[in-house]
């Protein structure tokens, strides 16, 4: 038995020193809101030279070697001087490996709990209790906590953007604090590859690099990459050094770290550099990998093996989303290996390589992740899925008896904006403000509870296309990431926006004072304001005849959507805008033939969402339904070549009597591409 006497100052761990400006909110705030806490009466006063420890019950060092190299003074003392008493009791089971059990009185702290994890947990707890270590004094209490879900991640995208080691770091520090306890590192992507490969050399001589700093630059431009040494090389990759560093590191604060490995799609960085392993044999053609060819497998293979001597987590993620599938159409190659495999289309081609991967990571003792798109063509029998469209196909999967992480787009994707985009930084699209992020809820209400045992958790994701810088991503991360946090760790029916919210103006300002660059919570702006409350106008209540139908994914209130009265956020996510992907054209009733004076509409742009603005508005009106006058024209003035977010009024005077109000927007040329209107406002 080891066991350990420190003296662990906690006041010293403030970076900043503002401790003069008592933080707001109580000193049991937390977060992620713990299971059980009952408040004592008293306090216990934190002794001037520091809290002196000792943990009791570990055979191993982690514990103490993180407490070490948290930024505080330590001195032995005596156990049964101590004024903080750690004890790892070593009764774990699967229900309990992260519970703690934390008493603060007022002359002692005391600690149980299982395992070293839940130690740490509940150091995790006392530091934010301090704020950091501003706080002199602990309200005293006993806390019962353990986590609701196993696995609570976040995502972050190296491969659009690489980040340095320091961030990577630097995040892990921030996700202890949290309770999170897995890192998603999205390594590979046509945006660049960010890891070294020993066998594949040119994975980072040349699929690291590009010759564009922004990536809208390098996707709108030619797409190519660079050698190292090319005066424009931007980019970068770990070594197997930074990799063991980070993986050491993580573990320290009981993190694991899942590295993904993108197949079959979303490859083009490895097609360049070896343009053997896709179906035309060239580079820049095209974006998935050949699955009718051997080698393929074997560079996967050995790809995963390297992977996973660097990696000892039991997660190997390999991606699985978005394949393009065109190029295994006409491959010859793809075409033999569905004849030999029996396999019907190109669904379940794809699913013949998840399988084989699955089976081949499973034959070393781990468990494959992938987005939801492995399901398509059937689901190999291990694997967990990443649900991201949705929880709907996570939820499929836990009905097969696979486990599911769920992070849906509609919650818990990082990157789209988190306030009035007027505001914020350029960002792919959406909204996705904290509140809503935190309204997730990841088990469907129809889940029985035995499906209810295969949710194993949720995550965070926060793709880097828009965010060059690293600054710019802790802002997409704090303060949401809370918010997922408490999600996956306090159960659903303790949660409470509004303390939430509280909570986290006091963590957003522990994180400002370690240097951490959060968005400005206590400025939020909100929802646009047009979608806070009816509008009311002469059309609001009309009929709307559809002389094109809107699209059945994004019908908002359908038939009705257009003269509710109800106008949209920031978002055309929000089930308020109405979506085609074709010419919109409706004609409105009046019920009567009425004086028009005024015919509008608004539209929303988000390029990085394929939403553009019309190119022109033609407003016409008619006593009939039958003869149209061309009453006005709205042209489009919104450059279509920036992320920027931008709502527009198409609108026209008017001066006539009519019955009949008919709007035709003609599309954005592109194909593929949308229209948005919230209501057409006549009056
Ligand atoms: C994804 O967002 N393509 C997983
Ligand atoms: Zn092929």
């Amino acid at each position: 038995m080891n066991r350990l006497i420190f003296l662990f100052a906690a006041f010293i761990y403030a970076i900043k020193p503002f401790a003069q400006n008592m933080p707001a909110g109580s000193p049991l705030d937390i977060i992620p809101l713990p299971q059980n806490v009952e408040a004592l009466d008293g306090h216990f006063t934190l002794p001037d030279g520091g809290i002196s420890f000792s943990i009791d019950g570990s055979d191993d060092d982690i514990l103490c070697n993180y407490i070490a190299s948290l930024p505080v003074k330590f001195l032995p003392a005596d156990m049964h001087e101590a004024d903080m008493h750690i004890e790892i009791t070593d009764s774990k089971t699967p229900a309990n490996e992260e519970s703690y059990t934390l008493t603060i009185d007022r002359n002692q702290i005391n600690i149980t709990a299982p395992t070293e994890t839940g130690a740490f947990y509940a150091i995790q707890s006392l530091l934010q209790m301090t704020r950091g270590g501003i706080l002199k004094q602990l309200e005293c209490c006993t806390i019962n906590d353990t986590p609701r879900l196993a696995y609570r991640g976040l995502h972050v995208d190296v491969s659009r953007h690489f980040r340095p080691k320091e961030f990577i770091l630097k995040q892990l520090d921030a996700m202890a604090l949290l309770k999170l306890n897995s890192m998603h590192l999205h390594l590979t992507d046509g945006a660049g590859w960010r890891l070294q490969i020993d066998q594949y050399p040119e994975l980072t001589s040349l699929a690291a690099w590009r010759p564009y700093k922004h990536w809208e630059d390098w996707w709108n431009g030619d797409r190519s990459y660079c050698n190292t040494d090319d005066p424009r090389a931007y980019g970068g990759f770990y070594t197997k050094d930074d990799i063991r560093e980070i993986v050491k590191y993580a573990a320290e604060r009981h993190i694991d770290i899942i590295p993904e490995i993108e197949m079959p799609g979303h490859s083009e960085e490895v097609l360049a550099a070896y343009p053997e392993l896709s179906c035309s044999g060239k580079p820049y053609t095209d974006s998935d990998f050949c699955i009718g060819k051997e080698e393929t497998f074997t560079f996967i293979e050995n790809v995963l093996s390297e992977v996973m001597e660097m990696f000892p987590s039991q997660y190997i993620h390999i991606g699985g989303d978005e394949a393009a599938k065109t190029g295994w159409k006409n491959c010859p190659m793809c075409r033999k290996r569905m004849e030999q495999e029996n396999l019907a289309n190109l669904d379940e081609l794809q699913s013949y390589m998840i399988h084989r991967i699955e089976k081949f990571v499973t034959s070393k003792g781990r468990t494959v992740i992938g987005f939801d798109e492995i399901m398509q063509g059937g689901l190999a029998p291990k694997a967990v899925v990443m649900s991201w469209r949705g929880i709907e196909p996570g939820y499929k999967a836990m009905q097969q008896g696979n486990h599911a992480i769920m992070t849906p787009n509609s919650h818990c994707y990082l990157d789209y904006t988190q306030d009035a985009p007027f505001k914020e930084p350029v960002s792919i699209g959406g909204y996705i403000p904290l509140e809503k992020t935190y309204s997730f809820e990841p088990l469907p209400d129809e889940a029985t509870p035995d499906e209810a045992k295969f949710l194993l958790g949720v995550q965070g994701n926060l793709w880097a296309e828009y965010i060059t810088d690293d600054s710019h991503a802790e802002y997409m991360y704090y303060p949401r990431a809370f918010a997922i946090a408490e999600i996956g760790w306090t159960m659903p029916e303790k949660k409470n926006y509004a303390d939430f919210r509280r909570r986290s103006l006091s963590l957003i300002e522990q994180l400002r004072s370690a240097g951490y660059a959060t968005f400005d919570l206590a400025n939020e702006y909100g929802d646009r304001k047009e979608s806070q409350q009816p509008l009311s106008h002469m059309g609001r209540g009309c009929k709307v005849i559809y002389n094109t139908p809107y699209s059945k994914q994004y019908p908002a209130a359908g038939d009705s959507a257009l003269t509710d009265g109800v106008c949209g956020g920031w978002t055309y996510g929000d089930n308020k805008w109405q979506g085609t992907m074709r010419d919109f054209d409706v004609t409105i009733d009046l019920g009567g033939v009425k004086p028009v004076r005024y015919v509008g509409a608004t539209f929303l742009q988000s390029v990085g969402a394929w939403v553009y603005m019309p190119r022109r508005v033609d407003i016409y009106l008619s006593d009939d339904g039958e003869k149209f006058t061309l009453a006005g024209q709205a042209w489009c003035d919104v450059p279509d070549t920036s992320a920027e977010i931008r709502y527009k009024v198409y609108s026209t005077l008017c001066h006539s009597q009519a019955r009949y109000v008919r709007i035709h927007a003609i599309k954005y040329p592109k194909p593929g591409s949308w229209l948005f209107t919230d209501e057409i406002v006549i009056n």
